[in-house]
């Protein structure tokens, strides 16, 4: 069985579209892929639970077309004649900021490779994986499929190779879905034309984005989750003043605070789409996940051990 991890951004979403770093933290949900040899005329690629299903033929509606388009890059890859069906199970919400099309990616180049008996290549993976990502969302920092493939707890710089990071003590996150989804290329979009018009500001919001990440690394490696938290609560201002937060999501941060989170933000392209909060505790997550269970929004637990 093939495997991509989802992922949280702890801290630097959207600045490490502009080659800053970002820490992020690999989920241990993802997506599941498995590949079998068939003799149908084209490549097919089945998704549950989401019940789609494309194949890399002529393009259909435009709902379908990106995935169709991301198959035949993946497919693509692949010289000889063979005809495959891949069946992909999704445990992660899509379009949520837990990088629900890198996971679906490295899994289903993973399950490519393996139905041909190609000895596993993580770099590979990664490289192929990064095509398949910029279907979806044109410009991508490449976080979400490094997270994907390798999985951990990492120090992401755009083009450079994935920093890991080893705890100190274990940094644990309560990620909730706000019930509405957004565009990641849409909202990358947004701060580009932020940037483009006000160069000034958004340099200076990115700058402060880029020194909590150095603060939050050091503030992981000797177990200070309380400046931990601090920090992701200031990332999360930083992205409400690029206009990447929504009032469930701002409302869902407060109530995760209230609920004894030491810090929370919005997580991902934001606009929708997931928040995340720090906790010290299984007892706090469970505090944290039921605040906000309670709201309708379902929680998932994720942790980094040391
Ligand atoms: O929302 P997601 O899971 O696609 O995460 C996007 C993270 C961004 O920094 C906003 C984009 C990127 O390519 O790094």
């Amino acid at each position: 069985m093939a495997f991509g991890h989802g992922k949280v951004i702890l801290l630097g979403e959207h600045g490490v579209v502009h080659g800053r770093p970002a820490l992020a933290l690999a989920v241990e949900r993802g997506a599941e892929a498995r590949a079998f040899v068939h003799d149908g005329p084209t490549n097919v690629m089945r998704i549950e639970p989401w019940g789609v299903q494309v194949d890399d033929g002529p393009e259909e509606d435009s709902e379908k077309a990106l995935l169709q388009r991301a198959l035949r890059v993946a497919t693509g890859f692949f010289e000889d004649a063979l005809r495959t069906r891949i069946d992909v199970m999704m445990r992660l919400p899509g379009g949520a900021g837990m990088g629900s099309s890198a996971a679906i990616g490295v899994a289903v180049l993973r399950a490519l490779e393996e139905v041909r008996g190609l000895a596993p290549d993580d770099e590979r993976i990664y490289q192929r994986s990064l095509r398949w990502e910029g279907v979806f969302h044109g410009n991508p920092s490449g976080v979400d499929n490094a997270m994907a493939t390798w999985g951990g707890l990492a120090c992401f710089v755009r083009g450079a190779p994935l920093e890991r990071i080893t705890p100190a003590l274990p940094v644990r996150v309560v990620a909730s879905f706000s019930g509405s989804s957004s565009g990641t290329r849409e909202m990358v979009a947004s701060v580009a034309s932020q940037l483009a018009r006000e160069p000034a500001r958004v340099t200076r919001i990115f700058d402060a984005m880029e020194t909590l990440v150095h603060a939050g690394r050091r503030a992981i490696e000797v177990g200070d989750l309380v400046g931990l938290g601090a920090a992701m609560s200031e990332n999360h201002a930083l992205l409400q003043a690029l206009s990447l937060s929504t009032a469930t999501l701002d409302d869902m941060v407060s109530r995760a605070l209230a609920a004894g989170a030491l810090g929370a933000k919005v997580t991902g392209a934001g606009g929708g789409g997931c928040m995340i909060a720090l906790v010290d505790s299984v007892l706090a997550a469970r505090r944290v996940s039921d605040a906000l269970s309670s709201l309708g929004h379902p929680t998932w637990d994720v942790v980094a051990e040391g």
